[in-house]
């Protein structure tokens, strides 16, 4: 069993005062920080490089969950692991533009956690060949590109499948993340929860952590 690891998501974050926000929600308990890199190309939305990573990491004390919503992680994955990424996610809908266990292998080469992420209408047996190489795999519970959309039920499988093609990783979940889906999603057999809007949108984070932590027990 993997610990509970509770992701706010910095995109949901007041950006003029990026510092502050990671200093909040890491006093309020959260066990990652998930930053959202998007390339205006993979997906519709541009959001932050290498540059404002290697800036949040000199603020955080928690392992930077870096989550590459981008069509060529080949080219930018020294990068993000140069600006302090811990974990490293890529999008296995990408695949036909390199080679993904090569890439995999070297995030792990670095030291660092190789993770391939699924898009919900990909299925969790296009990870078949990469089970082995893999730290974390993240479903996606909504179409990656923005914060605040409704969580998508309907990927919950995809946790048992990973598990019966022989993945022991860690198993994370994106998007749609709060007090009325986290519970569903731990008894799926996820352990790793990305909250964006829940967290930030919270009027007391602590007491918003302890919540989903507790519901992701119980
Ligand atoms: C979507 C991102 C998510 C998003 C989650 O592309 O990968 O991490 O920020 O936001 P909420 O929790 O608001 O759905
Ligand atoms: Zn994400």
């Amino acid at each position: 069993m993997h610990p509970i690891r509770i992701a706010p998501s910095l995109l949901a974050a007041d950006f003029t005062k990026l510092g502050d926000e990671v200093r909040s929600v890491e006093a309020a308990g959260a066990d990652w920080l998930h930053l959202d890199v998007m390339d205006g190309h993979f997906v519709p939305n541009l959001t932050f490089g290498p540059f404002v990573c290697a800036a949040i990491k000199k603020v955080a004390t928690r392992p930077l969950d870096v989550h590459l919503m981008i069509t060529d992680p080949w080219r930018y994955a020294d990068a993000f692991l140069d600006a302090g990424a811990d974990l490293l996610t890529f999008h296995v809908e990408v695949a036909g533009n390199g080679d993904v266990g090569a890439l995999l292998a070297h995030i792990r080469s670095r030291g660092k956690l190789a993770g391939l992420s699924l898009q919900p209408n990909t299925p969790a047996a296009a990870l078949a060949p990469w089970v082995e190489q893999l730290d974390l795999v993240l479903v996606m519970s909504v179409f990656a590109g923005f914060g605040g959309q409704k969580f998508m039920p309907e990927v919950l499988p995809k946790v048992a499948e990973l598990r019966r093609l022989g993945f022991r990783g860690e198993v994370s979940m994106d998007g749609g993340i709060g007090p009325n889906t986290i519970a569903a999603a731990a008894a799926a057999g996820t352990n790793a929860f990305v909250a964006g809007t829940a967290v930030f949108g919270a009027p007391d984070r602590t007491a918003r952590i302890a919540e989903l932590r507790a519901l992701a027990r119980s």
